[in-house]
């Protein structure tokens, strides 16, 4: 669809007066959670086939009103994007890669045909929300400003075709870890009857509707006592894919890592990426390829996989304790992480939090 004819990224600002108190928001940020709190202002711009992309703002954090027909709401016609603000030690703020973020949703936006959003107005609209917002990005270990951009169908109107009015939307969210037990491994379930993308698919996309397809599975999960699902190929049930909202890293005993390969219905995970590139710095080889579910349950077993873990901007890099289905598990951590994951997520984060050189060009300055 329509690409890149927008004009160049101007943004007005209209300030919350009736926004939080300095105390209520040190309350929010001193336990922020995930995803529970929201911060003061909210950016807005809107798409038609006449304007293109057009009046950037932002404004108070506040309810939308759409018209019951409005096309999201049948079709979810609709993508989203997850990064994070980090404060530095001397009270910057830095984002991670919001350039490959910004190039994700465009793919995403061809996937779903919505109109691309050009890489400035991306990270111009992230810009403009965290200066608005600067006293809402914590300082507290660990913690960030995890930032929402999305983008949906916003015509009202019932046949099925491509909206012609769409809205892009970034809100922003303090955070703490993702899973409460911190660094502490997390069980994963495996999906043995659905799975998350087929061939030809969205799986490759960051739309909703892949999340909106992960929530049985992830019911089922949650009854088995297990934190995220796992997900296999479509169509062997063989090949493991990625977890409802990460992608996967293999440890095997001579130091290699080896993370699935892209296959065309795996989410191609910022964190992913940077891994190999991190994961090569420290020494290791690292191997994208098929892994297939036998190779899994039987490498924990007889010690040729020595640590599993997730990964992405949420979950940052958290160890797998165990892989359960239906009648067995299989245990890569029991209690901690291993020293292969400790290290890589050390590498990671003493990046994202200014505390190691960014050797590859991936920080932004955002205020
Ligand atoms: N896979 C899925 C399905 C996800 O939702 C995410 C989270 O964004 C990831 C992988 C990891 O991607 P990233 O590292 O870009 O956050
Ligand atoms: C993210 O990591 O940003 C995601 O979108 C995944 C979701 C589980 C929060």
């Amino acid at each position: 669809m329509n690409a890149m004819t927008s004009t160049p990224f101007r943004c007005t600002v209209t300030p919350n007066t009736g926004g939080r108190t300095d105390a209520e928001r040190d309350a929010v940020l001193a336990d922020p959670g995930f995803g529970r709190h929201f911060t003061d202002h909210m950016f807005l711009a809107e798409w038609t086939p006449e304007t293109g992309w057009a009046d950037a703002r932002v404004v108070p954090y506040g309810p939308l009103s759409l018209d019951p027909a409005t096309a999201v709401l049948h079709y979810a016609q609709e993508i989203f994007e997850g990064l994070k603000a980090y404060r530095h030690a001397d009270d910057s703020v830095w984002c991670f890669r919001p350039e490959d973020n910004a190039e994700r949703m465009q793919r995403s936006a061809h996937r779903l045909a919505l109109p691309e959003l050009p890489t400035d107005w991306f990270t111009g609209s992230i810009e403009a929300l965290v200066a608005a917002d600067a006293a809402w990005v914590p300082s507290g270990e660990e913690t960030s400003l995890y930032l929402r951009p999305f983008m949906f169908a916003s015509e009202a109107f019932l046949g099925v075709r491509p909206s012609q009015h769409v809205t892009y939307s970034v809100i922003a969210s303090p955070a703490g870890a993702y899973f409460p037990g911190g660094l502490k491994p997390v069980d994963i379930w495996l999906s043995e009857e659905y799975s998350r993308a087929g061939a030809g698919g969205t799986g490759a996309a960051k739309c909703g509707g892949n999340y909106a397809s992960s929530l049985l599975p992830q019911q089922e999960a949650t009854r088995n006592g297990c934190q995220q699902v796992a997900f296999l190929d479509s169509v062997e049930h063989r090949w493991v894919e990625e977890l409802g909202g990460m992608n996967l890293y293999f440890v095997q005993a001579d130091g290699s890592i080896v993370t699935p390969e892209l296959s065309g219905s795996i989410l191609e995970g910022i964190t992913r990426s940077s891994i190999i590139t991190l994961a090569a710095d420290l020494g290791h080889d690292v191997v994208e390829r098929r892994v297939s579910i036998d190779e899994w349950r039987d490498g924990v077993a007889d010690g040729t996989i020595t640590e599993v873990f997730a990964c992405g901007t949420a979950a940052v890099v958290t160890p797998v304790g165990r892989l359960k289905w239906d009648g067995g598990e299989a245990v890569s951590a029991d209690g901690d992480a291993g020293k292969v994951t400790h290290e890589i997520r050390s590498a990671l984060v003493d990046i994202q939090y200014g505390r190691a050189e960014d050797r590859h060009g991936w920080m932004t300055r955002v205020a």
